[in-house]
């Protein structure tokens, strides 16, 4: 149990918040365990549409804290699941989007994390980095794929080889995040995106997603495969509020399904 994760829920948006100011946001391994249980649980109830992940005001966070690290150093793939590798199969396995609001630093795990998210917001003072080499340490959680998948290798090389602090409007350039928003206000602007996702079909928003991040296939078997799905959205009640909706001429309501 920790209180440095401040969960809120709220018109089905739910927000996990990183609140340890004093250590910059530095992840704990009772931290990661918080944001696990946070997002499965958003993941199995239906009123929960979309979460946001947030972190205070000027720095989202320091990533994983370095005294945990040399502590407890993690091991992937090893006996006990570690609560970082928790957290971040929680945050990869969330069928519904996971939107990133990053007012501030967003270092190590802190951009990585950034990865597995659907959508990215950030203010101008967001500066992105994953000193991983610098640390004399290596990428994590499919950073070394994704990032050159994302950015190009010589571009991604920057930040996982040299360890670049990337600025929110290089990010912004190099379609690491979505889009700069200002600071004033900021919080409220990622909520109303959030809203936007909450007024939608959840089970298309699902397929979506699925869909999204599915590895490459050859381009006939995505064909047959969404086609499949089409068909089966083409069956569901919600696909025909979608329809009565617009003949009413009337915003669909969705919010008994899920
Ligand atoms: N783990 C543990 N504690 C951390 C931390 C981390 N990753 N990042 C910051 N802190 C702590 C500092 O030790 C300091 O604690 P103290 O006040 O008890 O001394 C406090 O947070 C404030 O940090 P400070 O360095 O004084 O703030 P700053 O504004 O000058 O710099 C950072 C902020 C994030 C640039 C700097 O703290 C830093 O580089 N942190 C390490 C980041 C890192 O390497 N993360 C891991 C990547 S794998």
């Amino acid at each position: 149990m920790t209180d440095l994760i401040r969960v809120s829920d709220a018109n089905g948006v739910r927000t996990l918040r990183f609140d340890r100011a004093d250590k910059k946001n530095a992840i704990t391994r009772a931290m990661y365990s918080a944001m696990a249980d946070g997002l499965e649980e958003a993941n199995a109830r239906s009123d929960i549409r979309v979460v946001v992940i947030a972190g205070g005001e000027g720095c989202f966070s320091a990533g994983n804290d370095l005294m945990d690290f040399m502590e407890a150093p993690p091991h992937i793939g090893g006996g006990e699941t570690p609560p970082v590798e928790r957290f971040m199969m929680a945050l990869m396995m969330c069928e519904k989007p996971v939107i990133a609001a990053v007012d501030g630093l967003a270092v190590g795990i802190g951009t990585t994390l950034l990865l597995h998210c659907d959508l990215v917001y950030a203010t101008e003072r967001a500066l992105f980095t994953t000193p991983f080499v610098n640390l004399a340490l290596a990428p994590e959680y499919g950073s070394s794929q994704i990032l050159p998948g994302i950015v190009g290798r010589a571009v991604a090389s920057e930040m996982l080889l040299l360890g670049a602090k990337w600025d929110a409007r290089k990010a912004e350039a190099k379609n690491l995040i979505n889009a700069v928003l200002p600071t004033e206000g900021f919080d409220a602007a990622v909520m109303e995106i959030a809203q936007q996702i909450t007024q939608l079909a959840p089970g298309a928003v699902k397929t979506a997603k699925m869909l999204i991040n599915l590895p490459p296939e050859d381009i006939k078997d995505r064909i047959v495969r969404e086609g499949g799905l089409f068909a089966e959205q083409l069956r569901t009640n919600e696909f025909k509020e979608a329809v009565t909706a617009f003949m009413e001429r009337r915003a669909p309501d969705f919010s008994k399904f899920g």
